[in-house]
């Protein structure tokens, strides 16, 4: 436990940390002694998360309500964070435009962009500039399963998602030199606040809780550049990716999203 502070602390932050994934994340890093800067929009999920996290470890939390879309959001997160020692970035905020691409009006797909791959480089480029000048530390982006093949009906949010594993299985080459684990966390259906809104009827093979992603996560940091919460979850990747053409993986693929995102 001390080995992770000393390693990933005193300080997390968490963009997207006020439900869901992320609130998963801060709850199991406060259970590790972390102190946390959790980030999102709405300022009054972070009070309660805060109050939450109260009851559950004495560590301190610094509440920052941001939009990520904004093109400025990993300069003013540097910012707000300039007093903390940070050690851990968590990005893992997303905008998920569901639906017939040509029917997703383009201002909403670019928006798209900027949460989840802007947001995530800018930060990137930051703090890991901070973490590698300390010579310790980590850096979490949540991506999906989505990353590994065209996601028809999710298309613009899968290519976002693709681009993160790509970003972040560079960095982990590129920062281990410099003390700094960077972890690509593909996520199959959870079951997220955002995510039973959408939900096909009856839902998805496989769908796990927030806290066993988040926690299956913080024991691969370090350990690999990216991993895939779920056994069932690798099964399935190990399917689509490696026995059924690329074509029919595809199609698989749109089938499922299908039925979440048009129903
Ligand atoms: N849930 C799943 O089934 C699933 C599957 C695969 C991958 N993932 C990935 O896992 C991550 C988390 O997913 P999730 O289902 O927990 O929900 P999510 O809706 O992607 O993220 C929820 C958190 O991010 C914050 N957030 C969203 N947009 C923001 C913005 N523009 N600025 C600041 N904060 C923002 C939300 O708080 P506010 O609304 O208060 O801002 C909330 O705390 C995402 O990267 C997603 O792509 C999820």
């Amino acid at each position: 436990m001390d080995e992770f502070v000393a390693r990933y602390g005193p300080w997390a932050l968490i963009a997207g940390a006020s439900e869901g994934i992320g609130a998963a994340f801060a709850r199991a890093l406060a259970q590790r002694g972390v102190h946390l800067a959790l980030v999102a929009r709405r300022g009054e999920r972070l009070e309660a998360l805060e109050r939450e996290i109260a009851g559950l470890a004495p560590v301190q939390v610094r509440r920052i309500a941001l939009d990520l879309a904004r093109a400025d959001a990993a300069t003013r997160l540097e910012r707000e964070a300039s007093d903390l020692d940070v050690g851990l970035v968590v990005y893992n905020a997303a905008l998920a435009p569901a639906g017939a691409f040509l029917e997703i009006p383009l201002d909403e797909q670019l928006a798209a962009i900027d949460v989840n791959v802007r947001g995530p480089l800018a930060m990137a480029h930051r703090f890991g500039e901070r973490l590698a000048a300390r010579g310790s530390g980590g850096i979490v982006l949540l991506s999906s399963l989505t990353a590994f093949q065209g996601s028809p009906f999710v298309t613009t949010y899968g290519a976002t998602k693709s681009f993160l594993l790509s970003l972040s299985e560079g960095l982990w080459y590129e920062l281990a030199p410099r003390g700094v684990d960077v972890l690509c966390v593909l996520a199959g259906a959870t079951r997220t606040p955002n995510y039973l809104r959408q939900r096909a009827e009856g839902g998805a093979p496989g769908e796990l809780e927030p806290e066993q992603v988040a926690r299956e996560a913080l024991a691969k940091l370090g350990r690999a550049p990216s991993m895939i919460p779920g056994r069932f979850n690798r099964f399935a990747s190990q399917l689509l990716r490696r026995v059924l053409p690329r074509r029919a993986a595809i199609r698989l693929m749109g089938a499922q999203t299908r039925r979440m995102s048009l129903d």
